[in-house]
């Protein structure tokens, strides 16, 4: 295999629909999907992917039933202390995308400690978009943009692609992975993923994992990126 993409980026969709079809509660579907967050971080990591997003709640989200909001809350805490020796055996450098000021505290306090922990650990990054939207994301560097120009230290007829670009400060996604058969990018790297492949699997993600991942990279290594230039 060729090269892994340097930024994958995944919607990992579906655990709902995993557990409803066992007659389950649909957190159990969430329980699932942990472990295939875990398997897949192993994965990328031993693939030597450079930066792996992974699109765990939306902004949007914090609409779901209270019950299902905080019994997803609570598996986040459970995961940043279960993969804590994973992480920091692995030389993963955990980050963040989103709003995560709307976490609760027995989530904000074990992620930001395994964030500040892990800061200088440079095998891969793993970052988690938490209470995040494209969108919102958009939005906030504009705001800050006009910040600048209300101060005077930016001329309006210098915004350009690359101020903003420059405000987001994330880089762009090479691939992204939408399990459970849908195929739309519900407010995830909006910005980034101006010239991303996607693809798309059919399984929910509780039952996505290495073979699916390696899936998913050979077909990536089939396509041809154009950037709007000839081949
Ligand atoms: C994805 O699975 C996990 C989150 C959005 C938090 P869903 O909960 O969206 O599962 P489905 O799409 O309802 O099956
Ligand atoms: C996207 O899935 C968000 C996450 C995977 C965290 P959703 O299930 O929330 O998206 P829609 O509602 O199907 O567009
Ligand atoms: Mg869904």
């Amino acid at each position: 295999m060729g090269s892994p993409p340097r930024h994958i980026a995944i919607i990992m969709d579906g655990n709902g629909r995993w557990a409803e079809r066992r007659g389950l509660p649909r957190i159990e579907g969430h329980r699932q999907g942990a472990e295939s967050v875990r398997q897949v971080t192993r994965a990328a990591r031993a693939i030597g992917v450079g930066r792996l997003t992974l699109y765990a709640f939306s902004e949007q989200n914090w609409g779901r039933p209270l019950a299902e909001v905080a019994a997803l809350m609570q598996l986040l805490r459970d995961y940043l202390t279960d993969e804590r020796a994973e992480i920091m055996d692995n030389n993963i450098r955990l980050t963040t995308l989103g709003n995560t000021e709307r976490l609760p505290e027995y989530v904000k306090g074990p992620l930001d400690k395994l964030m500040t922990d892990s800061s200088e650990n440079d095998g891969m990054e793993l970052c988690l978009a938490l209470s995040y939207g494209g969108r919102e994301e958009i939005t906030a560097a504009v705001q800050r943009i006009a910040e600048r120009v209300a101060s005077g230290d930016l001329d309006p007829s210098a915004i350009n692609p690359s101020v903003l670009q420059d405000t987001i400060a994330v880089e762009d996604v090479d691939l992204i992975i939408r399990t459970s058969g849908e195929q739309r990018l519900s407010n995830f790297l909006l910005w980034q993923s101006a010239y991303a492949e996607l693809y798309f699997a059919d399984c929910l993600w509780p039952e996505f994992g290495k073979a699916e991942l390696l899936e998913a990279l050979s077909a990536f290594q089939r396509r041809a990126r154009r950037f709007g230039l000839v081949a």
